[in-house]
């Protein structure tokens, strides 16, 4: 489906192309970091009816495009929006995060939906609708979802933890019934990110935030194997979509994720060492990434001398600069104004 367009950096760097200037987008990128994001926010009765709110949702999608010019804008959403549509309450608290009715045992399983209900959802597809038709012809807009690994670990538990213990018990405790969760959350994805591609979005991003606390036959079983066959689906519906993995702190286990998973792209974490990165993961797929969020944090010369490190290491290959992972409420908008003119200026005269 999605051509490669000349005037679209991102979507050159997929389809395997190196750019002298590498294309930039932050994960988090809307939010509350930004003064105009916490206004939008103020107006929105909670977290999850701004992101069902496609008036708001497209605005606070494209503030930090107008206010930095990105190469890519991700849609104002979040990868709870799933569970949410199956039927699970999902509720977001101020200053501690998702809250959801925890599935302690198989049982509760029986609660949930077998697939999404269409009428959450479809405000999302509307805000998708009304960005495209905004966004300057270059800036590439992307969808996401969750992994079906990450989104268990909040579905079982409830909310988030450092360990996302509970899920980890419950999938050794009853492996058949959360291969069954996996499984729904598989076809819950896949048609979640087709009908994103349906509504407009030129690539999309699946974030397993939680991939890294898995052991390698654990990694193999409720990560990679649901991701392959999520693409497989979107492939089926969506052929030629474009599709970035994120498996955050895979460390070693990001060359099997390569071998099992066709991404057009690797999200790399920021615990990510650059030259294992260069040889072992950029020779075989396009990569993004993988400036600590902290050292954007804390700006000077802590970030010059990160953000060159990576150009030095990996803008010799396709590539696309991004964070580790989410940028942090606390960065100031100088840093990542700097971010940027390193970026585009030290790449320019590579
Ligand atoms: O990147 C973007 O700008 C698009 C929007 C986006 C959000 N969440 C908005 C959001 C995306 C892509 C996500 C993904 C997401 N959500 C992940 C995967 C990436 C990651 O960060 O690991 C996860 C695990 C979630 C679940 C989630 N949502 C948590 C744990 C929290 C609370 C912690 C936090 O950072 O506030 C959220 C809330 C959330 N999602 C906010 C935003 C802007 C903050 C809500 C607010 O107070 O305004």
């Amino acid at each position: 489906m999605p051509k490669l367009q000349a005037n679209k950096p991102l979507l050159g760097v997929l389809e395997g192309k190196r750019l002298a200037v590498p294309p930039i987008w932050l994960m988090r990128q809307a939010g509350r970091y930004l003064p105009e994001y916490r206004t939008i926010r103020d107006q929105a009765e909670s977290f999850l009816s701004l992101c069902f709110n496609p008036r708001l949702a497209a605005e606070v999608t494209l503030q930090p495009i107008r206010r930095f010019g990105f190469d890519a804008a991700i849609i104002f959403s979040d990868i709870l929006v799933v569970p949410h549509a199956l039927g699970q309450h999902v509720t977001f608290e101020a200053g501690e995060g998702p809250r959801l009715d925890a599935l302690r045992d198989p049982e509760a399983l029986r609660r949930l939906r077998r697939s999404l209900d269409d009428d959450v959802l479809a405000p999302i597809y509307d805000t998708i609708g009304r960005v495209k038709s905004k966004l300057p012809a270059e800036v590439t807009l992307l969808g996401f979802c969750g992994a079906p690994w990450t989104v268990a670990t909040y579905m079982i538990a409830g909310y988030g933890s450092t360990d996302q213990l509970p899920a980890r018990l419950f999938a050794y405790r009853h492996p058949q019934a959360f291969a069954e969760l996996i499984g729904v959350l598989v076809e819950a994805s896949a048609d979640y990110l087709a009908r994103q591609f349906e509504a407009g979005v030129e690539a999309v991003q699946i974030f397993d935030s939680w991939s890294g606390i898995l052991p390698t036959g654990e990694f193999r079983k409720w990560c990679i194997e649901p991701i392959a066959r999520i693409v497989a689906m979107v492939h089926d519906r969506v052929p030629g979509a474009r599709i970035i993995g994120f498996p955050r702190g895979a460390g070693t286990e990001l060359q099997r994720y390569l071998a099992g998973v066709p991404v057009d792209a690797v999200g790399l974490d920021w615990m990510t060492e650059l030259h294992f990165a260069r040889d072992h993961v950029q020779k075989r797929c396009p990569v993004q990434g993988n400036l600590d969020p902290l050292a954007l944090m804390v700006g000077g010369e802590t970030l010059d001398r990160s953000v060159d490190a990576i150009l030095e290491a990996l803008a010799g290959g396709p590539f696309i600069f991004n964070l580790g992972h989410g940028i942090l409420p606390d960065t100031p908008i100088s840093h990542v104004e700097r971010l940027i003119a390193r970026v585009r200026g030290a790449s320019a005269a590579r």
